[in-house]
């Protein structure tokens, strides 16, 4: 049996990197897995958010999901919150996982910053919960940006750990599916920062929501340089790092090589580059917009869309939290 599951936080507007390092990916498993996907909504509580926000953002990323293409008759979306077996077995596995492998995460120390004694413990443990995410459906497949790799690993660590432990072959070891191509989508302001839900500036990010006219600015004030396009854009010593975001993109969103797609541009400069890079966009990007529009205006359908799936992945979920239990001897 192959069986995907992944996540993705409801914490804003997706935007382009979510789309092309995720939910792309997730889109292309479906004809092929069994899939759940979900809305991470306890894990986007783990920085303060406004109540009425967090509610907002879960069902607009609901619309989004379904608006990339992900067709809720072949798959199974819920929120995290709504099946209780993710906590609970979150629980159990903070007591398998050790402070060490923890201490590794780099996201945690890029999230927490210089202030980690403030961070809530919520953030550090994170890595835990988004194990119990994938165990608790045995998820044999995951598929994720290259920053949420490392995650992965640990997940990985805490099942054998288990599965060590109480000397079971129990939970399925998850295999990582990441996008090669562009699998790190940067900002259009700075070409080594990843375009991001979190970054200050509207004008670094590409949001599935965006009109025509966004993009069109946005790819105007988008950063490059002043040399033409050619083969010295993808050498390392060429530091040209917004020039090979650009294309990269122009690239996954045509499903070719950067080197065709350098060949194809080469000599030329950026301002014709992004002409046609903008139009790209646009075609793909609009329909996604229109789309989310209309599916967000119908929040019953949305509503029924997620219950739905909370039934369909509780049933599983909760077959699996009764076997841990017996495992470890907790069931009277
Ligand atoms: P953000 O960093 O914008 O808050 P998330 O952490 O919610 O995004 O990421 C959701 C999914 O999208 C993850 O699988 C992550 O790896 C992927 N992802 C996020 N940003 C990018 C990016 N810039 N390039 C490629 N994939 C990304
Ligand atoms: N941590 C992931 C992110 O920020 C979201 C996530 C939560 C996830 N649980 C998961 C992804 C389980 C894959 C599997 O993108």
């Amino acid at each position: 049996m192959k069986r995907v599951l992944s996540g993705i936080q409801p914490t804003g507007n997706l935007h382009l990197g979510n789309y092309l390092g995720a939910i792309k990916n997730f889109v292309s498993m479906q004809n092929s897995y069994e899939c759940f996907y979900m809305l991470a909504d306890l894990h986007a509580i783990t920085v303060r958010v406004e109540p009425k926000d967090l509610k907002e953002n879960i069902l607009s990323t609901a619309a989004a999901f379904l608006a990339s293409g992900l067709d809720e008759k072949k798959n199974i979306i819920f929120s995290q919150s709504s099946v209780r077996a993710h906590s609970e077995l979150s629980w159990i596995l903070n007591c398998t996982a050790r402070v060490g492998w923890l201490n590794r995460m780099t996201q945690f120390k890029e999230k927490a910053g210089s202030n980690k004694e403030k961070a809530s413990v919520g953030l550090y443990t994170y890595p835990i919960l988004m194990a119990a995410d994938i165990l608790v459906y045995q998820a044999t497949h995951v598929p994720v940006g290259e920053d949420q790799k490392q995650h992965l690993e640990l997940c990985r660590d805490i099942a054998i750990k288990f599965n060590n432990d109480y000397g079971k072959d129990f939970f399925n070891i998850p295999e990582p599916i990441i996008p090669d191509i562009s699998a790190r989508v940067m900002s259009l302001r700075d070409g080594l920062k990843k375009m991001s839900k979190s970054d200050e500036s509207d004008l670094s990010r590409i949001n599935l929501t965006d009109s025509k006219e966004q993009i069109v600015q946005k790819i105007k004030k988008a950063k490059t340089d002043s040399e033409p396009i050619n083969e010295d854009i993808f050498n390392e010593k060429s530091k040209r790092f917004e020039a090979q975001n650009l294309i990269s993109i122009y690239a996954d969103l045509k499903s070719e090589s950067n080197k065709k797609i350098l060949s194809q541009f080469e000599g030329k400069n950026f301002s014709e580059f992004k002409k046609d890079f903008t139009d790209l966009l646009i075609e793909y990007i609009s329909p996604i917009s229109d789309k989310i529009d209309l599916l967000r205006k119908n929040e019953d359908h949305l509503l029924k869309i997620l219950k739905n799936g909370q039934e369909k992945a509780s049933n599983v979920a909760d077959k699996t939290m009764k076997d841990v239990k017996n495992i470890i001897g907790l069931s009277l």
